[in-house]
């Protein structure tokens, strides 16, 4: 007997169904913000998905060489692949570009509640634009998906990569120190990260600056930006990364969006690509991040193309799934009514064939009965799967082009013309 793959789930119906839904809510609301699907690989070659993730991604990678002896991996995430294929094939497409993606990503982490090995993200991505309303909009857009979900009491974590890559860059910290600092302060080792900068040999002042920005964090925004700026202020891009925090969130504001955000200055996401603005969305108490993104404007340029500034998120489905059932939210795609067509006598089952067809035809949800029953139980398991309408199929009926059509709820049955079946199950 063979079980999956440990960390690879199953997803059976109910839980297909709820994954689907919040797939296709995801899809109807990259059409009404203008952003195309496309499609790319899940397999890619390792170099590309390695370059500018993170050191705990590329650990993670199912990596393997082909039979061409090319090392590949499984997609950790979307955005390397999209930004390969702007950099390649659509470098001088008219900007801005908005492109979507839904699908399975590969990561070996030690699968816990809401950590899974293969998991799913809608991804969002709007190449072109280095302004603060494209920042805006992604923040806008991840919070609209979480409220056409009705989730409920999720909330923003907001911050800037340019506030501590600021104070850093001053202090002469290069990129790879710079990146294994980011990376425990993701993982919220506080201390650690402190301990980390002191032995880099950075100074007093940028170790109490450092200290301060990790204190400092709330819901009252712009307060929280203005203590900010002032602790940054001997760190020139570190305040200007203040300022384009502050007008992102200035923008989202003004335009009346309902948006509960926390400025965190100390927020680090672990991914090395992103240049500004980061964010995730999470629901307190329920200690994994629904979803998260940023600001990445040079991983373009480091792949080969023109620079070409990009902003992007991705929505964790399954985590998202996890929450709308803890809080008890539908999940169901609309039912249509359901038909289960059952032919008396084998004689009769083309033409049971033949009508189910017809009645799909009617965009109507119809199903055979293939076990070969007899009438009452076939009725008997329409019942148990709340199927609406039996339509039964005899040889008597057919000699008047006619067959029976039951309605299983109320266990009433008449007899009606096969050119007005589809008319008769439409009218009720
Ligand atoms: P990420 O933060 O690595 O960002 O992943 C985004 C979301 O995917 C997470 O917030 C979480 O909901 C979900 N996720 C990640 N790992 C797992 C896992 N092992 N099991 C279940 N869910 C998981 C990115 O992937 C970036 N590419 C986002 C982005 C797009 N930035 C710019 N554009």
């Amino acid at each position: 007997m063979f079980n999956t793959v440990r960390g690879m789930r199953d997803l059976l119906p109910i839980e297909a169904e709820k994954m689907r839904y919040i797939e296709q809510v995801s899809r109807e609301l990259s059409k009404l913000y203008g952003y195309d699907e496309i499609i790319t690989p899940v397999l890619e070659s390792y170099d590309l998905l390695a370059a500018k993730t993170s050191e705990e991604i590329r650990e993670r990678m199912y990596t393997f060489k082909d039979l061409g002896d090319r090392k590949v991996a499984m997609r950790p995430e979307f955005t390397a692949s999209i930004a390969r294929l702007i950099s390649t094939k659509m470098r001088n497409e008219p900007k801005p570009m908005r492109f979507f993606s839904v699908g399975s990503l590969y990561r070996y982490d030690e699968p816990q509640y809401g950590r899974y090995r293969e998991f799913w993200q809608s991804n969002y991505e709007l190449f072109g634009s280095d302004r603060p309303e494209a920042d805006a909009e992604i923040l806008m857009l991840t919070n609209n998906l979480l409220e056409r979900l009705e989730l409920k009491n999720y909330l923003f974590k907001i911050g800037h990569t340019g506030i501590l890559r600021g104070v850093l860059n001053q202090e002469g910290l290069d990129d790879e120190k710079q990146n294994s600092l980011r990376q425990l302060l993701d993982k919220k080792s506080w201390e650690e990260a402190l301990e980390f900068a002191l032995d880099t040999g950075v100074s007093q002042q940028c170790l109490g600056v450092l200290k301060s920005l990790l204190e400092t964090k709330g819901e009252d925004v712009f307060n929280v930006l203005e203590g900010v700026k002032e602790t940054v202020t001997k760190y020139e891009e570190a305040v200007c990364a203040v300022d384009n925090l502050w007008k992102i969130i200035e923008l989202i504001k003004e335009s009346g969006e309902k948006i509960e955000l926390t400025v965190e200055a100390g927020f680090a996401r672990g991914l090395e690509y992103y240049t500004g603005m980061i964010f995730e969305a999470y629901i307190p108490g329920l200690d994994i991040a629904l979803g998260g993104g940023g600001r990445y404007d040079r991983l373009i340029e480091i792949f080969g193309g023109e620079p070409i500034p990009a902003v992007g998120v991705a929505q964790g489905i399954d985590r998202i799934a996890l929450a709308l059932t803890k809080q008890k939210v539908s999940t169901k795609l609309p039912k249509k009514k359901s038909i289960v067509v059952i032919s008396v006598k084998e004689a009769t089952m083309a033409k049971a064939l033949e009508l189910s067809s017809l009645l799909r035809k009617s965009g109507l949800l119809v199903e055979v009965a293939v076990m070969g029953r007899s009438i009452s139980k076939a009725l008997a398991d329409a019942n148990r799967r709340k199927i609406a309408y039996a339509v039964i199929i005899g040889p008597k009926e057919l000699e008047q082009e006619k067959v029976v059509l039951r309605e299983m709820k109320n266990s009433t049955q008449r007899t009606v013309l096969i050119s007005k079946l589809t008319k008769e199950i439409l009218k009720d």
